[in-house]
């Protein structure tokens, strides 16, 4: 089993899509092994994207990500990394597939609703900025012998 971490962003969460996107989670058969609601400040969010600090672009993006509530979480399942990544769709709502979540939902550059971690390094660098070993929780609560 292989450990995301996502946000559901400021645009997902003022949009009230917070629900519809949980489910597309669950649907797939991810479990939620931690979530949390929060406000990202600047220092997090140049750590964050700290790959992203230096582009003329960032200035938008640091404004855009901190400017309202966000949901963290952690996702859990085969192959999650790259299933959460593919589920995203391409970065830009514009060029986004129909049937992936920024393909149906959103028609911007820059707000497309969900951040997933892009490999394994950033996975486990992107859960500890969010998250404490103790705020995950552990064991087989989810039941998935069906994933198997
Ligand atoms: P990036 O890591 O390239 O995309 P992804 O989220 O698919 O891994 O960029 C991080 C975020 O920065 C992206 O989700 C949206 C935003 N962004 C811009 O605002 N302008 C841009 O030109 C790009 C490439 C990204
Ligand atoms: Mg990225």
């Amino acid at each position: 089993m292989e450990r995301t971490l996502i946000l559901l962003k400021p645009d997902a969460v003022q949009r009230r899509l917070m629900g519809t996107l949980i489910s597309r989670f669950e649907e797939k058969g991810l479990n939620f092994v931690a979530m949390k609601l929060l406000k990202i400040t600047p220092e997090l969010a140049k750590q964050h994207y700290a790959e992203h600090v230096e582009k003329g672009w960032y200035p938008t993006l640091e404004n855009f990500i901190t400017g309202g509530p966000v949901v963290a979480a952690v996702l859990e399942g085969l192959e999650a990394i790259q299933v959460v990544r593919d589920m995203l769709g391409a970065t830009s709502g514009l060029k986004a597939a129909p049937g992936t979540i920024r393909g149906d939902f959103s028609s911007s550059r820059q707000m497309n609703l969900v951040h997933g971690s892009d490999g394994p390094d950033a996975a486990d660098r992107e859960i500890k900025l969010y998250f404490k070993p103790e705020e995950i929780v552990e064991g087989d609560l989810h039941l998935t012998p069906w994933l198997r």
